[in-house]
């Protein structure tokens, strides 16, 4: 898979290159690109903000800049998805990151400011499939924080990202449950013990106790969920 990001502050992704996903990137499993957008700009100044027509606070961010980004990155791109991370956006869910997983050319750009100028999303929709995600219900500074966690939650449900695909079938959300508790060693932990059926070695009561927790964790603490 490969992965365009835009963004004015692309040292932000220096962390990608630890963990999982950086070894991802040695192995070419996924080619992750990033970019700065000022490289696309063509005054002395770097300019990639203005002032918003109709007045109002903060800036915006020209247009120009943005169409030469997604026009060079989607050069030679079959079917690109463009993604623009944004609090105003469909949430991104487990099922956003398998639907991603699938896709062969991402672009992610990372706004600031008050925003893009909205003809920007128009524009990209001439050149693929556009989606504005937001990570939750509150406001970042930019979307830079927003395509990391992106990234790495897409990233690592490419096979062979992930040393043992089995944890990725037993974790939160994979079926729209939260996870079950875990317990190491050893049993007996400053007076608290772990729960007696995990050392029974019945595989079947192991597996039911865990669906029973899931579903009273999920009730207790995301009792939307269930009712999705
Ligand atoms: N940019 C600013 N806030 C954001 C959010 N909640 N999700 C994605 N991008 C953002």
């Amino acid at each position: 898979m490969r992965i365009d990001v835009v963004s004015i502050f692309p040292s932000y992704f220096d962390g990608l290159a630890l963990s999982l996903l950086g070894k991802a990137r040695e192995t070419g499993l996924i080619d992750l690109r990033i970019h700065d957008l000022r490289d696309w700009t063509d005054d002395r100044h770097r300019t990639v903000d203005d002032t918003p027509y109709g007045g109002g606070a903060g800036m915006v961010m020209k247009p120009e800049p943005w169409a030469r980004a997604l026009d060079e990155l989607t050069t030679d791109s079959e079917n690109p998805t463009l993604i623009f991370p944004s609090p105003a956006g469909e949430v991104f869910r487990q099922r956003t990151a398998r639907d991603l997983a699938h896709r062969e050319h991402i672009v992610i750009g990372c706004g600031r400011y008050e925003g893009i100028d909205e003809r920007v999303f128009e524009y990209a929709s001439t050149l693929g499939e556009v989606r504005l995600v937001s990570l939750g219900d509150y406001v970042l500074n930019g979307g830079e924080v927003a395509a990391m966690a992106m990234i790495e939650a897409v990233g690592r449900l490419i096979p062979g990202v992930v040393g043992n695909p089995e944890s990725l079938v037993e974790e939160s959300h994979e079926d729209g449950l939260l996870e079950y508790p875990s317990y190491t060693k050893p049993s007996n932990w400053r007076d608290r013990e772990v729960p007696g059926i995990l050392l029974s070695g019945n595989h079947g009561a192991i597996a039911t106790w865990r669906h029973e927790q899931q579903l009273e964790r999920t009730q207790r603490r995301r009792p939307d969920l269930l009712a999705d």
